[in-house]
């Protein structure tokens, strides 16, 4: 389908680094383009969900039927999401970092969707530690550098669980993602993001891009409520002279030209860290 997506910098943009003159969800001071989004579920026809990740840095994984009319719907979320993400790691010393409070909903027909083209991002150690305990809590955020600090640990990658908790809706403004072949080293560009009640006073950071048309953009079309899209966000390593690595860019695309006659979209994220161990 044909979707316009915002949050692109311009292809010639020369700066190292950008910061929204309006705000970081919907720049809307950014152009629109235009762009091709393809339907990725026939990629698994000749990839496994694992395959699919390592190529192109999301993966679509199967659970319970969750709905958001169910009283324990965050828990039964948690499980599906904790459980999904553990099953990418079957060969490898690991440990899962995620606490079931930390939901986020969101619902499209409220405007609650980030249309702005993005991908999350940490600097370094010090930097998740700050954005942690802003958007989760302190103890949150020390328990997390307490493990990451632990001399077997060398390395911390973040996914993000997202799903649909309903059976019937209208998919307005759909999670888009490109895969991560597609994006070069050069076209990415630091963005600023001021934190409000930084424990140390500084700022954040995450990813925007150039634009290129020949970035791949994809969707999970009729996304059912027991099915889980899991993508990466940054990853961290210990040491070395580029520590932290580029997760997958995504946005929610606007096709808000086609018609729509059911409830709006009720979607959740989970995000589970995994510290990996040698
Ligand atoms: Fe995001």
């Amino acid at each position: 389908m044909r979707a316009r997506i915002r949050g692109y910098l311009p292809e010639d943009f020369s700066g190292t680094e950008y910061q929204s003159s309006s705000d970081n969800f919907h720049c809307s001071e950014l152009p629109v383009f235009d762009c091709e989004v393809r339907d990725a579920r026939p990629d698994l026809d000749s990839l496994s969900p694992q395959q699919m990740l390592e190529r192109s840095g999301f993966t679509l994984l199967t659970g319970s039927r969750v709905n958001e009319t169910h009283p324990d719907f965050r828990d039964l979320a948690f499980a599906d999401a904790y459980a999904a993400v553990h099953s990418l790691f079957p060969e490898q010393r690991f440990e899962l970092f995620a606490n079931p409070q930390y939901i986020t909903v969101r619902r499209s027909g409220e405007g609650e969707v980030v249309p702005c083209l993005h991908s999350d991002y940490s600097l370094s150690a010090q930097e998740y530690w700050r954005t942690l305990a802003c958007f989760t809590s302190a103890a949150n955020a020390d328990d997390w550098k307490r493990d990451f600090a632990r001399p077997d640990v060398r390395s911390y990658r973040v996914f993000n669980v997202w799903r649909i908790l309903q059976s019937d809706y209208d998919d307005f403004m759909p999670l888009g993602l490109i895969r991560r072949s597609s994006v070069q080293p050069e076209d990415i560009v630091l963005g600023r993001e001021d934190l409000p009640g930084s424990p140390d006073g500084q700022a954040s950071t995450f990813l925007r891009l150039r634009h290129k048309p020949n970035h791949d953009w994809v969707y999970f079309p009729r996304m059912q409520d027991h099915e889980m899209i899991v993508f990466q966000s940054f990853a961290l390593e210990k040491g070395g002279d580029s520590p932290a690595w580029p997760g997958c860019f995504h946005a929610a695309i606007d096709n808000s030209s086609s018609t729509f006659t059911k409830p709006s979209r009720v979607s959740c994220e989970y995000r589970i860290g995994v510290y990996l161990s040698d």
